[in-house]
């Protein structure tokens, strides 16, 4: 698909995202002190810088692994479906998971890869997203820690795309499409 012209303007610096970093860490820190099995499951591809980021603060033995969905394609609305394009590579079966992702907007996603997830038998499930739209939301889902809530705006940058461009800002910016 071609993608409009757009402008980026900052929404949240690269400077308060690392210090909402490392508070989240010592949260989830203490929250697992005392697992020995923690694994932290990263969704691909938006979640990859924040969860670069989150676990070099966590103070904890853990593993990472990778799950991808598909949701958006190169628009921005969401499918409200979702397809597994890449599943975890280890077994969650009675363990601790931390989902890691990037923003929870309508909720689909999450909705359907907890249940996906949760299928699998894990100890217990919890999620971490940078990014919540609360104004979007068509079905609730429980999540544990935000980074920040954020308005009804289109979002690039820490890892997030549109339509593939701009994961690479240090920054969270807004899109504006030209006319
Ligand atoms: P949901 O299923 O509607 O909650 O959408 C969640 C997914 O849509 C996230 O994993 C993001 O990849 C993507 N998404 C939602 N909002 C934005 C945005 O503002 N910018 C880029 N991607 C977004
Ligand atoms: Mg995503």
């Amino acid at each position: 698909m071609m993608t409009k012209k757009y402008s980026i303007e900052r929404l949240i610096s690269a400077k308060s995202i690392a210090a909402r970093v490392e508070s989240l860490a010592q949260e989830i820190s203490s929250f697992y002190a005392d697992s020995e099995k923690l694994i932290v499951v990263g969704l691909l591809r938006g979640s990859f810088i924040f969860i670069a980021d989150l676990v070099r603060e966590l103070d904890l033995p853990l593993e990472v692994d990778f799950l991808e969905v598909s949701s958006y394609g190169d628009g921005m609305e969401s499918s409200r479906e979702v397809r597994i394009l890449k599943d975890l590579r280890g077994e969650i079966e009675g363990r601790d998971v931390l989902i890691i992702e990037d923003i929870v907007d309508t909720g689909y996603t999450m909705h359907n890869v907890l249940a996906f997830l949760e299928s699998r038998h894990p100890k217990n499930i919890e999620v971490c997203a940078l990014l919540d739209k609360p104004s979007r939301r068509e079905v609730e889902v429980s999540m544990r820690w935000v980074g920040f809530e954020i308005p009804d705006e289109f979002v690039v940058g820490y890892g997030i795309d549109y339509a593939q461009r701009n994961r690479n800002l240090s920054y969270i910016g807004k899109v504006t499409l030209l006319k």
